[in-house]
């Protein structure tokens, strides 16, 4: 039989209002929320939600769960994490914190380079224990799907077990096969044959999507998008990491090929916000790793205001932005992004489920949607935002069990 859980008597339930996605403009800011509240879940879906004196009696076996003083929100959805790495960088952030910039340790072959030198060290093994222990960190904030992105591998073994190793950890993988050209290659066109010719073909059995780091120092757009293209035959989503440090084309790129999202946007101008605002592609803000790295902040308003849809992740990997956490996200883009509470959420529920193909499934507490609840120490559900840097997530369903 079924298992039913009963989240009952939550202070407050808050769900991204409607049943649209991606949400954009006024929409992005409407939350619909519930005083005294239940969720019911049967198995891993959810049932029903309501205010209390609306629920009718239940027959049969329910596991309750009580939710005083506590607030639910649907499960945070991370959907742009590089979680498949071995090592730290520790070292180049106590540099950084003494005036090294990130772009000249990488170009000094450090940065990505040496996590690609510590994750092929790593093995199979150590990728597989890397990735759980980095998804229960996420999990402990509230995450209950995350997407991974290989890219510290750049051979064929280790971009393979990296994607093996984040779909067994249950994330949704992403093959960012053009991250950086690794050193046995003279030139990125070198790599590219190689990576499309050897790696492309395995990748996009385990893969969802693939993504390329378009930027000075990276690929450029001609190589970009002679990688997206091939990825896009071989049935992957298309992802590129864009206008990080310089505005390189990918906005325009990423509206020609049609690709889910086009992520960071730091350094995005006015005819860019305008460009991503007039089409289907989501701008994927990143402000952890803008404060990690001290950089601007990408034009959230802006963007948001111009009618552009956006999500909001962690960027969670050892150089650029060592966070795990949606709600300090969710903090920053209150704080220096100037969303709402509100905007910060449907950023990182329903629209990033939507950068994931995922928004008729998760990413709001609606009947039919997957039973995953982030439910908040707390009885106003703002807090996730408000308490900044604080442990806000007492606990978590996925997929109607208890984590
Ligand atoms: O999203 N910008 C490219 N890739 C990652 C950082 C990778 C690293 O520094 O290891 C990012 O910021
Ligand atoms: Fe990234």
């Amino acid at each position: 039989m079924t298992q039913r859980l009963l989240v009952r008597d939550l202070a407050q339930l808050a769900t991204p209002a409607g049943s649209e996605a991606p949400l954009r403009s006024r929409s992005l800011g409407e939350v619909e929320v519930l005083e005294d509240a239940f969720v019911l879940c049967a198995g891993e879906t959810i049932e029903a939600v309501g205010r209390m004196r609306d629920l009718s009696p239940l027959d049969g076996d329910v596991v309750e769960l009580d939710g005083r003083g506590l607030s639910a929100l649907a499960g945070l959805v991370d959907c742009h994490t590089h979680t498949a790495f071995g090592g730290d960088r520790v070292d180049e952030f106590s540099l950084r914190a003494g005036g090294a910039s990130y772009e000249e340790l990488h170009a000094a072959g450090g940065g990505i380079l040496s996590t690609v030198r510590a994750t092929r060290a790593a093995g199979e093994d150590g990728l597989r224990a890397a990735v759980e222990r980095h998804r229960d960190w996420m999990s402990r904030e509230g995450t209950t799907t995350f997407e991974g992105k290989s890219g510290y591998g750049l051979d064929r073994d280790t971009e393979l077990a990296s994607l093996r190793a984040i779909r067994d950890a249950g994330g949704v993988p992403t093959w960012l096969g053009a991250h950086a050209v690794p050193p046995e290659f003279d030139d990125a066109d070198a790599y590219l044959d190689f990576a499309l010719a050897e790696v492309l073909p395995e990748a996009a059995q385990i893969a969802e999507a693939a993504d390329v780091f378009l930027e000075r120092g990276a690929f450029d757009a001609t190589q970009a998008r002679r990688y997206l293209e091939a990825c896009r035959d071989a049935g992957l989503a298309l992802r590129l990491h864009g206008d990080q440090f310089t505005e390189s084309g990918a906005i325009p790129l990423a509206i020609e090929l049609g690709a889910r999202s086009v992520d960071h946007l730091e350094a995005t101008g006015e005819e860019g916000i305008r460009a991503l605002a007039a089409s289907d592609v989501v701008g994927v803000l990143l402000p952890a790793s803008a404060l990690f790295l001290d950089r601007t902040m990408p034009p959230a308003r802006a963007l948001v205001d111009a009618g552009a849809a956006i999500a909001l992740a962690t960027d969670f990997n050892p150089g650029s932005a060592f966070c795990e956490s949606l709600p300090l996200v969710c903090s920053l883009a209150c704080t220096q992004l100037h969303l709402s509470p509100a905007e910060a959420l449907n950023a990182c529920t329903i629209n990033a489920a939507h950068v994931l193909g995922r928004a008729d499934r998760i990413g709001r507490l609606a009947p039919g949607y997957r039973a995953d609840i982030a439910l908040l120490d707390t009885p106003d559900w703002r807090y996730l935002a408000y308490h900044l840097g604080g442990r806000v997530v007492a606990q978590v369903v996925i997929g109607g069990e208890l984590a």
